[in-house]
């Protein structure tokens, strides 16, 4: 399928056959665009959670205004947008950019500056915004993937 087909075969699934699963290959793969999605600066401000565990899937079925798809598809990602984003998250993503890519320490302090002061300069309620548009853009790719 290309791109536009599959995504004109896309729609929001009301009723899943709860004896039908995505395969092991096939998940991984919609997994691994999560860590590729793009963010702001690359700092990826949200968490995803695969949850498995029935009674919390049925927990959170509750809490969804009981709609069936919730425990009933293959697999159930949740995106949680980080709602704490602090100064340490910063710190802790110039580190590990320093271990995986050749960076020299003083252009990655620069850069760590400049995103904390872009960052951390916002407000409680921004930074809510902030992080959760990137984690919509996250959905968006996901759902395009999945198609
Ligand atoms: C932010 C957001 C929240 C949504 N919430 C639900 C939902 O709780 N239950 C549901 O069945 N569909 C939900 N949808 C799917 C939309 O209803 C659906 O995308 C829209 O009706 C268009 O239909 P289609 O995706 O099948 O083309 C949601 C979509 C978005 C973008």
């Amino acid at each position: 399928m290309s791109p536009v087909e599959s995504l004109e075969w896309r729609y929001a699934t009301k009723k899943f056959d709860n004896t039908k699963r995505i395969s092991d290959s096939d998940f991984k793969e919609i997994l691994k665009t999560l860590q590729l999605a793009p963010s702001s600066y690359g700092l990826q401000p949200f968490e995803f959670w695969v949850i498995e565990d029935e009674t919390l899937r049925a927990e959170l079925k509750e809490r969804a205004f009981n709609q069936p798809q919730v425990t009933d598809a293959s697999h159930l990602i949740l995106f949680l947008s980080r709602t704490d984003f602090a100064e340490t998250d910063i710190d802790k993503f110039i580190e590990l950019s320093q271990e995986v890519r050749d960076i020299p320490n003083e252009q990655a302090q620069q850069y760590a500056e400049m995103m904390k002061g872009a960052v951390l300069s916002k407000s409680t309620r921004d930074i809510e915004e902030w992080t959760s548009l990137q984690t919509y853009l996250a959905i968006g790719q996901t759902l395009k993937v999945a198609a």
